[in-house]
């Protein structure tokens, strides 16, 4: 008999075909009353599929007594339940690494964008402003002072290209990471001070939560420029508004946002910051790779083995 999964939001088409072929596969978000739903048939699941900005709450994991696999598709897990998943023995799959080039090729893309105002360029030439007047002059990126705060895989990936760009790199992270001959600076704000661009590749959650604060914003000054690739929650997007509508920061490049799909008003009518809707990990090659963890995972879960890439 095939295995009972549940499936939270929606995935890639290709993933959800798979899935169905292989399980017993019921979307939630099919069902118009999903409470209702799971009070009458919670119990029958033996395994989660959900993706990082979906999550799996304790309400979820409360209303699926039986549950014994989540498989979630994507790096984050600041919208996994992760205590309760441990409390009962839950395993938990997910997808890093496969993701991480991707990821960084478009951090960098990002900084290149808003310091030489790619997107912005286009904006002018499209208007017709070419016609009349010059295009501002923008900010070279070869040879500046890179901040990265979170060293971790991503992190890694982004500083490794910078490499090519001969900029100078500094980090912060929870502990110096070994075998980096990159410098540590132990203040977030001091790092900022230092930077002109500095890249946000930590993980989200309670933890990093407005980690990038008034104060960081500050110290970044003027002249430099924030990159996030990261979550929206790590940035207190409030007074990031408030730095780049004051120009007390020179731009942003935001993947990221507090409350997606939702992007601040205030925002939108600032021309020194890139708004992107959460695309960093979104290539065919990339997004293939991690449905293949997805599938990995509950295979190795429902044959008794060890998960691929396991969370919990
Ligand atoms: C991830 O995998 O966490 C990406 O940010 C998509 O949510």
């Amino acid at each position: 008999m095939k295995k009972r999964i549940l499936q939270n939001g929606r995935l890639l088409p290709a993933l959800e075909t798979a899935l169905a072929e292989e399980y017993d596969l019921h979307p939630l978000w099919r069902e118009p009353e999903p409470a209702a739903y799971l009070r009458q048939h919670g119990a029958s699941f033996d395994g989660l599929v959900t993706s990082a900005p979906v999550g799996a709450d304790a309400a979820l994991l409360q209303a699926l007594p039986n549950l014994k696999i989540i498989s979630s598709f994507g790096v984050g897990f600041d919208k996994l339940d992760l205590d309760m998943a441990r409390e009962r023995k839950i395993r938990v799959g997910y997808t890093p690494n496969v993701l991480n080039d991707c990821v960084a090729d478009l951090a960098f893309g990002m900084m290149i964008d808003i310091a030489r105002g790619i997107a912005a360029a286009d904006r002018f030439v499209r208007r017709g402003d070419w016609l009349n007047a010059k295009f501002p002059i923008a900010t070279r990126i070869s040879g500046k002072r890179l901040g990265i705060v979170g060293l971790g895989r991503i992190g890694q990936a982004i500083a490794r290209r910078a490499g090519g760009f001969d900029m100078e790199i500094a980090y912060t992270n929870l502990q110096p990471v070994e075998g980096f001959s990159y410098r540590h600076e132990p203040s977030l704000a001091g790092l900022a001070a230092w930077a002109d661009f500095l890249v946000v590749s930590v993980a989200g959650g309670a933890q990093t939560r407005h980690l990038i604060s008034r104060d960081v914003l500050a110290a970044l000054g003027q002249k430099g420029f924030l990159i996030n690739v990261s979550r929206g929650t790590v940035v207190d997007e409030e007074a990031l508004v408030d730095a780049l509508v004051g120009k007390t920061i020179a731009g942003a490049a935001l993947d990221v946002f507090a409350n997606e799909p939702h992007v601040p008003a205030r925002l939108l009518e600032c021309d020194n910051v890139l708004v992107l809707p959460h695309i960093a990990s979104g290539t065919a090659e990339t997004r293939a790779a991690m449905a293949d963890l997805v599938l990995s995972n509950l295979r190795a879960h429902f044959s008794g083995k060890e998960l691929v890439t396991p969370l919990v």
